[in-house]
């Protein structure tokens, strides 16, 4: 009796913890995933440089649109193409949604030019 009780409590732990870790790897890929793009577009979506643009402050379905045409080469960029290749829709929908709700946009100080 008190085996069966603990082979059960067992089955039932183990089988609460599987259902969990595939929910928690897919955050974590998800996160891994996003910190490609702060290379260029920075950590909070205000990158540092006029040359790439600043995710912060775009709505979740602008952003995803964006994807959507890099990886059907309706958009083309040479950097973006290779980041894109291996997105799939959801990873798309959840980097966008995630990024948009997360990344406020920065005031950036005005640049002068050297006249
Ligand atoms: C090597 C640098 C680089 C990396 C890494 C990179 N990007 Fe970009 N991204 C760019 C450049 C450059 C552009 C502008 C392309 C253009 O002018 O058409 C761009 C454009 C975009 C746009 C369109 C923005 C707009 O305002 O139209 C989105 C959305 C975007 N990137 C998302 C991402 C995401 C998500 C990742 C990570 C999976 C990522 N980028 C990784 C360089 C990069």
């Amino acid at each position: 009796m008190f085996f069966c009780d603990l082979s059960m409590k067992r089955t039932l732990v183990l089988g609460l913890l599987f259902a969990f870790l595939p929910a928690h790897a897919d955050s974590e890929a998800g996160k891994r995933k996003a910190e490609v793009c702060a290379a260029c577009h920075g950590a909070d979506g205000n990158s540092a440089t006029g040359e790439f643009p600043v995710l912060a402050g775009q709505t979740a379905r602008y952003l995803y649109l964006q994807l959507k045409d890099f990886k059907e080469g309706r958009r083309k960029e040479p950097s973006m193409e290779p980041m894109v290749e291996k997105l799939s829709r959801e990873d798309m929908l959840e980097n966008t949604l995630s990024s948009s709700s997360r990344l406020s946009r920065r005031a950036r100080a005005p640049t002068t030019r050297a006249a």
